[in-house]
């Protein structure tokens, strides 16, 4: 045996690999990735791996999630550095091929409504029915006991809550705050396209988002500190804001006080890089 996890490509050997762990009476935790993995996924996995006996990582860059104008092509791939930190915390790396999560002749996709509606599906259109299409397959092909996702990509989160609670699968969602640079930014796969310059202007990104949050909870009025927000991030350097939204913290639906755990949620671009960040008020 090398020192690495095991790796498995294909449903049918993940399958057989977790029959024998479920025998076993081991606990299995999956979290699912596109590689290129920093601290917040391994976050995660060390989460996971404290609750389980078996901790699978799956590392699929899916193209169904990417628009035909966006990162799919220049997304990073590091499949041998991935696996080297998941050297002691992972015991199973799943990394299909696209043909083996879309072979020929493919033709289902899954739409969820609900959490979905709004934010980051008014700019990227196909984003969360790609990824409930991927998550449900690779929820399926693992059947863990639980899975783990960050808050990070907070309405995929609730997508994904959705998803699983409608299809009734039996698998436990279990979530991972956002790990952080110093200055704020999120740590991110796509931090990794920043140039120096844009690097400082993307700290701005949690810098406003907790200057809205702290205006929302001194009773400012919503819409106008939404806009506030927006100017903001225009005014440190993003070249477009698409949303600077307080919204309820269970349903995204847009809010006109603070009754309820609410959210803040932001995505803007800085040159051709797309961030994407949120708090809790
Ligand atoms: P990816 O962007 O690789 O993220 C994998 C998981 O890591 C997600 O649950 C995400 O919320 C979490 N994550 C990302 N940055 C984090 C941070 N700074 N701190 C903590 N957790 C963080 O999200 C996806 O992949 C895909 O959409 C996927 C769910 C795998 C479906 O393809």
């Amino acid at each position: 045996m090398g020192e690495g996890p095991e790796i498995v490509s294909t449903v049918a050997a993940l399958r057989a690999r977790l029959a024998a762990t479920r025998k076993a009476g081991l606990r299995i935790g999956l979290v699912p990735t596109m590689g290129a993995l920093h601290e917040g996924h391994l976050s995660l996995v060390r989460q996971t791996k404290a609750r389980c006996g078996l901790t699978v990582v799956s590392i699929f860059v899916n193209p169904a999630q990417f628009g035909p104008n966006e990162d799919f092509a220049r997304y990073p791939r590091t499949f041998e550095s991935d696996c080297a930190k998941l050297a002691s915390l992972a015991d199973v790396v799943f990394a299909p091929s696209a043909a083996e999560m879309y072979p020929n002749g493919f033709a289902t996709r899954i739409e969820v409504a609900g959490p979905a509606l709004g934010l980051e599906s008014d700019f990227r259109p196909h984003f969360f029915s790609g990824v409930a299409t991927v998550v449900a397959r690779l929820l399926i092909a693992a059947m863990p006991d639980e899975a783990t996702f960050g808050e990070k990509d907070y309405q995929q989160l609730l997508v994904i809550r959705r998803l699983v609670a409608d299809l009734d699968l039996p698998i436990e969602i279990t979530v991972g705050e956002t790990l952080r640079e110093p200055d704020g930014l999120a740590l991110s796969s796509r931090n990794a396209y920043l140039s120096q310059e844009e690097r400082k202007i993307a700290s701005r990104l949690n810098v406003v988002l907790r200057e809205v949050a702290t205006k929302v909870q001194r009773g400012e009025p919503i819409t106008p500190t939404e806009a506030w927000g927006r100017d903001a991030l225009l005014r440190a350097g993003f070249a477009s804001v698409d949303y600077v939204a307080v919204r309820d913290a269970e349903t995204l639906a847009p809010i006109e006080s603070l009754t309820r755990p609410a959210r803040v949620l932001a995505a803007a671009r800085i040159g051709d890089t797309r961030l994407i960040d949120n708090i809790a008020i």
